[in-house]
């Protein structure tokens, strides 16, 4: 049984509180991935699993286990940092044998798993090679490859892949989530790149100042964030916000910001009629804004004028950069667009997945 289970844990560095309360469960075989801006306690929580920090109150849980109290080597974890540390006077072969080693496992035993391992990462080739005769992103896998070789029930990883260049991210990041199915272990791992932890979750875990703010599928997340943090934070570019009021004329409910002006649709009014009266924030996504002048565009939604400032072509998108009175826009338009800087432009906004929350409380409607 490999589940883990942090019951109302806290770590607090002196005043500083870098986890507060937080409660998590990460079941057994599960990809669970705690995403959030520096600074938020993701590491502090990780440390805290493998019994690198203590707890300052609350419980952690392996499996049925109460591990309070257990060494980091009881735990039957393994960890891959950042900053991961070869012995660099050792073979890569050596690496991954060590840990085996000092654990005092037979030599044939050791052969055998160091290279399925090796086998596993596509590192079969450089087994003979030093560290600095590797490339970043070998070095990487060697690092992996150390944690696997113990074949532990719990993997825990602290932004393995932030130190490698994009292109190699993002191949990694395919190799995580077939190693993941491959090893059939319980996953902890930390990021502050959402696009990494949607493609990597099975659930994500949203932190900000020591503080869960939401959990749940990725999807789920990014359709229905709680809170305006978690709005914000998930999803890139990110979301639109927008100081607005909700008005009620005829039976028609509107979203009235400074510049414009939105018909909510049957399907938001019962929901959106509880925030009338209310200082609002609307949020919208980029990808819900199109360009009105491309045929064959998103024909449904409400207008929105606007004036382009930047034009940010990607390639199979284009980003604008765009101000409606005095507040900004971004839309993820496509590449077809016309858009100039300096130039007017009409969007439509897809106002079935209009989002919006409380001034005050930040909480989604
Ligand atoms: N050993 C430590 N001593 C004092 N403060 C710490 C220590 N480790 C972390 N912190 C503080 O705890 C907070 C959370 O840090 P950390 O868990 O490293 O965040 P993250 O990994 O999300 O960037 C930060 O304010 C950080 O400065
Ligand atoms: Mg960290």
């Amino acid at each position: 049984m490999a589940e883990i289970r942090l019951v109302e844990v806290t770590k607090r560095f002196g005043s500083n509180t870098a986890v507060d309360r937080i409660n998590l469960t990460a079941q057994e075989k599960e990809f669970l991935v705690l995403v959030g801006p520096s600074g938020c306690g993701k590491t502090t929580t990780l440390r805290m699993i493998a019994g690198l920090e203590e707890t300052t109150e609350g419980e952690v849980y392996i499996g049925n286990r109460m591990v309070n109290n257990v060494p980091p080597k009881d735990r039957d974890i393994a960890m891959v940092f950042q900053n991961y540390a070869l012995y660099p006077h050792m073979s890569v072969y050596k690496n991954l044998a060590f840990g085996l080693k000092q654990r005092k496992f037979p030599r044939s035993e050791i052969n055998l798993r160091v290279t399925e391992v090796a086998h596993m990462l596509g590192i079969k080739e450089l087994l003979k090679r030093k560290p600095k005769e590797l490339s970043g992103g070998q070095r990487q896998r060697v690092a992996m490859g150390r944690a696997i070789v113990r074949k532990p029930e719990v993997f825990l990883f602290d932004e393995p892949l932030s130190n490698l260049d994009a292109k190699l991210r993002v191949q990694m990041r395919g190799e995580l989530g077939k190693l993941h199915r491959q090893l059939e272990t319980t996953i902890v791992y930390v990021t502050h790149d959402q696009i990494e932890a949607m493609t990597l979750a099975d659930r994500i875990v949203v932190m900000h100042n020591g503080i869960i703010m939401q959990s749940g599928a990725p999807m789920d997340v990014y359709n229905n964030p709680k809170n305006l943090f978690v709005a914000g934070f998930i999803g890139s570019p990110a979301m639109n916000f927008f100081d607005v009021r909700i008005t009620a004329e005829k039976g028609t409910l509107r979203v009235n910001g400074d510049n414009f002006q939105l018909t909510i649709p049957a399907g938001l009014q019962d929901r959106f009629l509880q925030a009338k009266d209310r200082e609002l924030v609307l949020g919208i996504r980029p990808e819900h804004i199109y360009d009105r002048s491309i045929k064959g565009s998103f024909a449904g939604g409400e207008p929105l004028k606007a004036t382009v400032e930047v034009v940010e072509p990607i390639g199979s998108q284009v980003i604008l950069l765009a101000s409606c009175g005095s507040e900004n826009l971004t839309a993820c338009v496509d590449p077809q667009t016309r858009a100039k800087p300096n130039a007017a432009i009409e969007f439509l906004v897809d106002t079935n997945h209009l989002h919006l929350f409380d001034k005050q409380t930040e909480k989604a409607y």
